[in-house]
C-alpha cells in the first residue's frame, strides 16, 4: 500500500492540535475529583481518556488496518504493517497542577520503525513534526539540534523516577555529576516535550529511564530528523520499547553517552 505522507502528516497535525484544544477547554473546569490513580504516583484523568478517544476516532480512518497502541488503552488494535503509538496527554502531572508543558504525542510505525512523529505542546501552541524523507519542523520552521560540542557547555533535560526506583542511586550520582560538569539540568515533566526541545536545539541532551513507548516514539523520530543521535544505556537501539533513552546532538553524543553508561549501566541500587 502506497501512502501519501504529506496528506497523512497534515491530518495528524490537525488532530494533535484539536486534541490540544479539547485538553485546554477541559482544563478550564478541571477539578481534583477527576483524577484517578493507575499505580504509585501514576495518575490519569478523564481528560487523558477523552483526548485518546478523540485521537482514535480520527486516526482510525487515516490508514486502513493500522494498529493502535495508546497509553490509556482505548481500542487497542494489533494491526499489520502500520501502527500508531499515541500519548493523548504527556505531562499529566503538570496538567493536574495547572503547569506547562504538556503535549499530545502521535507516532506512526511501519513494522518497528517510526516513520512519522507529531508532538503538540499545548501551552506554547507549538507543533513539532517530521515524517519519512522530511527535516524536522516547528510551526512551519525547520529545526535542527544544537551545535554544542562539550558537556561542560551543555544544558541537559531529564525526568525523575516516579515509581521504579531500581536505579535511583546511580541516577542521582549521574545528576550530581551533571550539576558539577554542565550548564545544568532541567526537569520539565513531559518527555515528549523534552525531545521536541532537544530537536530544536534548546536542550543539548536528554536521558531518562522507565519511560513507555508512547512517551518517546514521536520524539525520537523528530530528534533523528533534526540531526540528533539516540541510544539505550548500553549503546544499542532499544530506546523506544526498552525503557532507557539517551538523546543528544551528534557532536556531544560520545561524551554524553559514555558518561551515562558509566553511571547507569548494570546499576541496580536502592
Ligand atoms: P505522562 O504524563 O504521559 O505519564 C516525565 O518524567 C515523563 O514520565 C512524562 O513523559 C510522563 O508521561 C512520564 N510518566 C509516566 N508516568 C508518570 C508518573 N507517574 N509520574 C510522572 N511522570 C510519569
Ligand atoms: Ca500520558
Amino acid at each position: 500500500m502506497k501512502l501519501n505522507f504529506d496528506k497523512i502528516g497534515k491530518s495528524v497535525i490537525a488532530t494533535a492540535r484539536e486534541a490540544g484544544s479539547l485538553i485546554q477547554k477541559e482544563r478550564e473546569s478541571f477539578t481534583s475529583d477527576q483524577i484517578s490513580t493507575k499505580g504509585l504516583h501514576d495518575f490519569v484523568t478523564n481528560v487523558d481518556k477523552a483526548s485518546e478517544e478523540f485521537i482514535y476516532s480520527k486516526l482510525k480512518n487515516l490508514i486502513p488496518n493500522a494498529g493502535f497502541l495508546a497509553e490509556e488503552q482505548t481500542n487497542e488494535v494489533l494491526g499489520d504493517v502500520y501502527k500508531w503509538i499515541v500519548d493523548p496527554l504527556d505531562g499529566t502531572t503538570n496538567f493536574i497542577h495547572g503547569l506547562y508543558p504538556y503535549s499530545v504525542s502521535i507516532a506512526l510505525l511501519r513494522e518497528d520503525k517510526v516513520i512519522l512523529g507529531v508532538i503538540y505542546e499545548v501551552g506554547a501552541d507549538e507543533v513539532f513534526y517530521a515524517w519519512e524523507g522530511t527535516p524536522a519542523y516547528c510551526n512551519g520552521n525547520k529545526i535542527k539540534v544544537s551545535k554544542t560540542a562539550l558537556l561542560k557547555d551543555s544544558l541537559i533535560a531529564t525526568g525523575f523516577p516516579y515509581s521504579n526506583f531500581s536505579k535511583l542511586n546511580a541516577f542521582i550520582e549521574s545528576m550530581v555529576y551533571f550539576m558539577k560538569n554542565s550548564h545544568g539540568l532541567r526537569r520539565l515533566g513531559s518527555a515528549a516535550t523534552d525531545l521536541a526541545y532537544l530537536a530544536r536545539g534548546d536542550f543539548d541532551a536528554f536521558y531518562e529511564y522507565d519511560l513507555s513507548p508512547w512517551d518517546v516514539a514521536a520524539g525520537v523520530f523528530i530528534v533523528q530528523q533534526a540531526g540528533g543521535k539516540l541510544s539505550d544505556f548500553s549503546g544499542g537501539n532499544d530506546y523506544i520499547f526498552g525503557k532507557e533513552i539517551i538523546a543528544s546532538n551528534d557532536l556531544l553524543r560520545d561524551e554524553f553517552y559514555s558518561t551515562i553508561h558509566k553511571f547507569m549501566e548494570d546499576s541496580v541500587s536502592n
